[in-house]
């Protein structure tokens, strides 16, 4: 079994080594259209393999498609990161056409690939994706929700002192300062967050995870790379390994919560097939509105995209 990452940079370097090192599958492509990128740091992660004691091959290539022929899963990380001061949305121009360029390529090679992706602006570029590739919905979503809820459990598991492997959460929405953390559905080994945090400091730790990503592009005048690869590098094992997980991923909406013709972060069932199934957890009044207002916001970036007459 084979998984492609497109773009070589932070990101796509993270998540093939992250993948390699769970030895899931037979081989990782990293590909980058930079000279030399991809095969150096392709060879510097292969010769980790003998410390850290895993099979899988990562084999790095420049623009050269043929080698990701056939790839059970591709994740496309190319693109432009934001630095201090702009935001995701700024993005669209220069990663749009990344990103259908590639798309093209990643079809013509491997047409029955599924596609993660994570170039940002998030919501828009999966759109981007599936109007490029017009594969089923179920085969080109995109991550952020599997980033953007660890990053809530980890701000959690600090605060409470606990392991954040026992941390749960939902959040629901777009990648950005409009996604929905859900605290109703957050719980420390079953017991319900409210238990442990009081209201006004949940409040803080949900407005922390919101900003999230502008916290680390502040810190380092770019934005992150090893959350942002892990998590990609998990909803590919999931789908290899037809483990059938529930995260939330960006997914093409048709109707679920009231939503349709939009690209929304929501929980899904990640298996061999895809997303398998889209959840739909029963909201209250305020959630809808948030998630909504979510929509609405990832609605117009996607009009950006309708404009710039790409397709
Ligand atoms: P980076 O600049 O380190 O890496 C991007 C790589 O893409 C570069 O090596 C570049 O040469 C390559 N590239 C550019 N055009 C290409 C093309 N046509 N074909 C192949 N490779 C190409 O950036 P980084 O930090 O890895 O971020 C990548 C993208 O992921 C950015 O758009 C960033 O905003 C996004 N991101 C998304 C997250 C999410 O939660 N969805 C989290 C973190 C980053
Ligand atoms: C993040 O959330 C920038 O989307 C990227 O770190």
């Amino acid at each position: 079994m084979k998984i492609s990452v497109i773009g070589a940079g932070n990101v796509g370097a993270t998540c093939a080594n992250v993948i390699a090192h769970k030895d899931f599958c037979k081989e990782v492509v990293l590909l980058d259209i930079n000279e030399g990128i991809a095969e150096g740091k392709s060879l510097d992660m292969w010769e980790t393999s003998p410390i850290n004691l895993y099979n899988t091959r990562i084999t790095g290539v420049t623009n050269d498609y043929k080698a990701t022929k056939g790839s059970a899963v591709t994740i496309i990380t190319a693109g432009i990161p934001r630095k201090p001061g702009m935001s995701r949305d700024d993005l669209i121009s220069t990663n749009a056409k990344i990103v259908k360029s590639v798309t093209e390529q990643v079809k013509k090679y491997s047409p029955k690939t599924t596609i993660i992706v994570v170039a940002n602006p998030l919501d828009v570029m999966t759109y981007c994706a599936y109007l490029t590739s017009q594969f089923d919905r179920t085969k080109v979503f995109g991550m952020a929700g599997v980033l953007d809820t660890a990053r809530f459990r980890s701000f959690l598991a600090l605060e409470l002192n606990v392991s954040p492997k026992d941390i749960q959460a939902l959040l629901l929405g777009g990648h950005g300062d409009t996604m929905v953390p859900l605290p109703r559905f957050t719980t420390v080994s079953g017991i319900p967050i409210t238990e442990f945090v009081e209201k006004d400091r949940l409040k803080e730790i949900v407005q922390r995870t919101k900003k999230g990503g502008g916290e680390i592009v502040n810190l380092m005048g770019t934005s992150a790379w090893y959350a942002p690869g892990a998590a990609a590098a998990q909803m590919a094992e999931a789908i290899v390994k037809d483990e059938k997980r529930i995260f939330p991923c960006c997914t093409w909406l048709d109707g679920e919560y009231d939503l349709k013709d939009v690209f929304l972060g929501v929980p899904v069932v990640l298996g061999k097939n895809g997303i398998e199934k889209i959840i739909e957890v029963k909201l209250n009044k305020g959630e809808t509105k948030l998630l909504h207002k979510s929509a609405d916001h990832v609605k117009k970036v996607m009009a950006v995209l309708d404009d710039m007459k790409l397709f």
